[in-house]
């Protein structure tokens, strides 16, 4: 079977986890409603993978952001998924290896890596499943 099928149902607004697509990790995460108002802040123009937070989820579900947890520039698993882990200075992820940073959509905001974290296809089963692949 090439799809993952993912409970949402225990992942509280703030809260990240990891699974595995693919034998990669994936990062499901719920926001809260400030990062949200952080992603949405954000000038687009200012990016350098510019996106908005609405082109990386699903309509009426941007709480949702489902990316997979693979720093764009050489591979490593960022940092944020995860109790107590350093979701760095733009409150999405941190890849410790060379220091990228992405923010509340995962998109990437400094260091050397140069795309967003990926958002792999899925789609939502119920309105606490999602499958991906
Ligand atoms: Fe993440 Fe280099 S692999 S910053």
């Amino acid at each position: 079977d090439a799809t993952t099928e993912i409970d949402l149902s225990k992942i509280l607004p703030g809260q990240a986890i990891k699974a595995v697509y693919r034998k990669s990790p994936l990062f499901v995460r719920q926001l809260t409603p400030a990062e949200i108002a952080q992603a949405n802040a954000v000038p687009i123009s200012t990016l350098r993978d510019p996106q908005t937070l609405a082109e990386r989820t699903k309509p009426g579900k941007t709480q949702w952001l489902i990316t997979m947890g693979v720093c764009t520039h050489l591979g490593c698993v960022p940092l944020g998924a995860g109790e107590g882990e350093n979701k760095g200075e733009f409150g999405g992820y941190f890849c410790p290896c060379h220091g990228s940073v992405y923010d509340t959509a995962a998109r990437i905001r400094k260091g050397p890596a140069p795309k967003n974290l990926q958002v792999p296809d899925y789609v939502f089963r119920t309105v606490t499943t999602i499958e991906v692949g």
